[in-house]
């Protein structure tokens, strides 16, 4: 039986609430299947409660200075950092990723939390020379509105802060539905919000189904951004309903990222960053590499030292410090995953490590399946092309430099890729010419900072970036001011 004590609310206006009709979902233990506690499945009538509450509290919330909009951000990086461990920890039990990476990502809310109070003394508009004597312009930015954030369930805690930081600075509130599978997560990041003085109403919190509170959050005319991270299936969707009213979008989906290992490459370096990058997180990372391009000349010697250390990862529960490997988010996507796997072998692949779930021991009550790696894969088979989102890695020999670059950039997706080679010469035409939103060399497809743009092309988006200052963009409108201080009529651009 479960303890009244992890029955779980709704944060809405000032108020903890039920949903209105009083149902509830589950939140499970991937590595152990323990029922953990349960949120409020909200109706649509919850979330426009919230809608209405932020609201409300924008009108209040935009005339707040924006430095003592960042004094409240300093503090909830503050208690952030205090309260890393314990944020880790629960992330870990709702959602499997090991410790290192839960606190990483814990980490990556912190650095966000103050580089966004950094902001709230910048915020930089421009002003720049006008054409008529005695009078200036000024161009600013203005919060938009209410802003919905749907986050997904791999990074609990960062992404959400890379949509609600940059929103709260430049003056915006916030309606925030997070992935069923990681709501505990979310809700202790809130708890943390208000403690820092957030005033309330500014942030509201509703938990439930994509089906019942995304749509209508996506649908309602009172919010004014949408910003959305998950499958590229439903982002199509969010755009296409928002679509309808005019509603600012910025959607960051899917990847099928590759590392590119050139002949002339230090092998065992990129041996560490292909294990990190397809194997870390369990591969469920939109920066995950699934795809490792190699010339066809090294393919032995780097598969030769690569697979003995697949072998050797540990798989098991994230809480326990000697695992690499947790399980998967849950029991449909280890389906999926495993599909992908028969499917690699229908069209031909080579399947030379993992391919199965992990039937016995302990793990059989959790998501486990053991790290994959298919070689023989030919651009165009769909292991190669579609995104997996599991710890499954298609290994592609091409020929040429040239080839290689081509491999990469032929996917509908444009999000990281990664090259290793001691040739400063292919350094530079790689950098031009891979066609992805980031790029990394002689390091793995994974480990974006916050303080530069993140985005991919194609697929991957639809042309915003979260994070850096570009981050602030999609939660601002530009605003120009121009003040004639000449005492009669002048008329821009009128002859004589
Ligand atoms: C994601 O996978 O959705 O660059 C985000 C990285 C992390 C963020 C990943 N900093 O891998």
């Amino acid at each position: 039986m479960m303890a009244a004590a992890n029955v779980f609310q709704n944060r809405i206006g000032g108020s903890w609430q039920g949903a209105q009709n009083g149902q509830t979902f589950p939140n499970y233990n991937p590595a152990t299947g323990e029922l953990l506690g349960s949120f409020p499945l909200s109706t649509e009538a919850d979330a426009h409660a919230a809608i209405a509450a932020a609201r409300a509290a924008f009108e209040k919330w935009r005339l707040v200075p924006a430095p003592k909009r960042g004094e409240i951000l300093y503090r909830v990086g503050e208690l952030l950092t205090r309260h890393k461990e314990e944020l880790a920890r629960i992330m870990t039990q709702e959602m499997g990723k090991v410790l290192k990476e839960t606190r990483g990502d814990v980490q990556e809310g912190i650095d966000m939390a103050y580089y966004m109070a950094g902001e709230g003394r910048r915020l930089f508009g421009y002003s720049v020379p006008v054409e008529l004597p005695n009078k200036s312009g000024v161009a600013l930015r203005d919060p938009v509105g209410v802003v919905a954030c749907i986050t997904p369930w791999n990074f609990p805690v960062a992404i959400p802060t890379w949509k609600m930081f940059p929103a709260l600075i430049a003056g915006n509130t916030i309606v925030f539905k997070p992935a069923s599978d990681t709501p505990h997560s979310a809700l202790r990041l809130v708890e943390l919000l208000y403690e820092a003085g957030l005033p309330e109403g500014v942030v509201n919190i509703v938990f439930g189904s994509g089906a019942t509170v995304g749509e209508a959050l996506i649908s309602h005319p009172d919010i004014s951004v949408i910003s959305f991270t998950g499958s590229t299936e439903s982002g199509r969707h969010v755009a296409m309903e928002a679509a309808k009213s005019l509603k600012r979008v910025s959607l960051e989906m899917g990847g099928k990222n590759a590392v590119i290992v050139l002949d002339d490459a230090d092998l065992d370096l990129a041996v560490e960053g292909i294990l990190w990058s397809a194997y870390g997180t369990t591969g469920q990372r939109c920066t995950a590499c699934s795809r490792l391009i190699v010339q066809r000349d090294v393919q032995d010697a780097l598969l030769g030292k690569l697979v003995p250390r697949i072998e050797r990862l540990r798989l098991g529960n994230g809480l326990d410090e000697q695992v690499d490997v947790g399980p998967v988010i849950n029991a449909q996507q280890l389906e999926q995953i495993h599909a992908y796997t028969e499917i690699g072998k229908g069209e031909g692949a080579t399947l030379v490590i993992g391919g199965e779930m992990v039937r016995d021991g302990d793990l059989a009550r959790g998501h486990f399946y053991r790290p994959t790696l298919f070689k023989n894969v030919r651009p165009g088979m769909r292991i190669e092309q579609e995104e997996i989102f599991g710890p499954t890695l298609s290994v592609i020999a091409v020929d040429s430099f040239e080839e290689a670059i081509a491999v990469n950039n032929n996917t509908k997706y444009g999000l990281s890729s990664a090259i290793y080679t001691q040739n400063i010469n292919r350094v530079q035409r790689a950098t031009r010419d891979l066609t992805t939103g980031i790029i990394y060399v002689n390091s793995g497809t994974t480990g974006a900072e916050i303080q530069f743009p993140f985005g991919g092309t194609r697929g991957t988006g639809n042309g915003h970036r979260e994070a850096g200052i570009a981050g602030l963009d999609v939660f601002t409108e530009w605003k120009v001011v121009y003040t004639d201080y000449s005492g009669k009529l002048q008329k821009a651009q009128i002859d004589g």
